[in-house]
């Protein structure tokens, strides 16, 4: 059986972001979405907030699981018997920080490979930031997040 992991911050997950976990999902028998408990970023929404809307994300999903790290992406791939990293890359810009951390994943723990995929062209321009941006001044979410979480997004922004 082979596990794909797909880390990131998700704070919040969008639309990009989804579309790499069903695309994913089709091509492994399972995907862990793995999200960073990460101090440096200061999220906007909480860990349980973030698992929650993946979770609401990705319910139509059978093969796709939701769960929260801490620390190094290698040491929680060694430690629960994963191998393969998913990322998404949506424009040459993201490749040369991927790369590196690709190869430094690799260099910790030599048995695992990452799979870049390219995002679908209508989401290249997305990230948390820009939708965070666009919730800041009650602007029009939808086509950015998945419909199960713009309400929750909305409450957060005062609309
Ligand atoms: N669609 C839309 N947006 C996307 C996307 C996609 N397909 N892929 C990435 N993004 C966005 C993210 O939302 C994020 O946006 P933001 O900067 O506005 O918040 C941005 O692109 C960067 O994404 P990513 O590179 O995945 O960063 P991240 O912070 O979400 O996650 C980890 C990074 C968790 C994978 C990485 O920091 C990590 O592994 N940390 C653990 C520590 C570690 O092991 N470090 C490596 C060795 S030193």
């Amino acid at each position: 059986m082979q596990t794909a992991v797909y880390p990131g911050s998700f704070d919040p997950c969008t639309n990009g972001h989804l579309d790499i976990i069903r695309r994913a999902s089709k091509l492994f028998d399972k995907v862990v979405v793995a999200v960073l408990i990460n101090e440096k970023k200061n999220p906007l929404f909480t860990l349980e907030e973030r698992v929650a809307m993946l979770k609401e994300a990705t319910k139509a999903l059978p093969n796709v699981e939701v769960c929260s790290f801490s620390g190094l992406l290698a040491a929680f791939m060694r430690d629960n018997g994963y191998k393969v990293i998913v990322k998404g890359l949506r424009a040459v810009s993201d490749y040369e920080y991927e790369f590196q951390m690709a190869l430094t994943n690799n260099a910790l723990f030599d048995e695992i490979e990452t799979v870049f995929m390219p995002c679908s062209a209508e989401f290249m321009f997305l990230s948390s930031s820009i939708v965070k941006e666009v919730a800041k001044y009650n602007g029009e979410l939808h086509g950015l997040v998945p419909p199960e979480i713009e309400p929750i997004i909305k409450r957060r922004f005062g609309y």
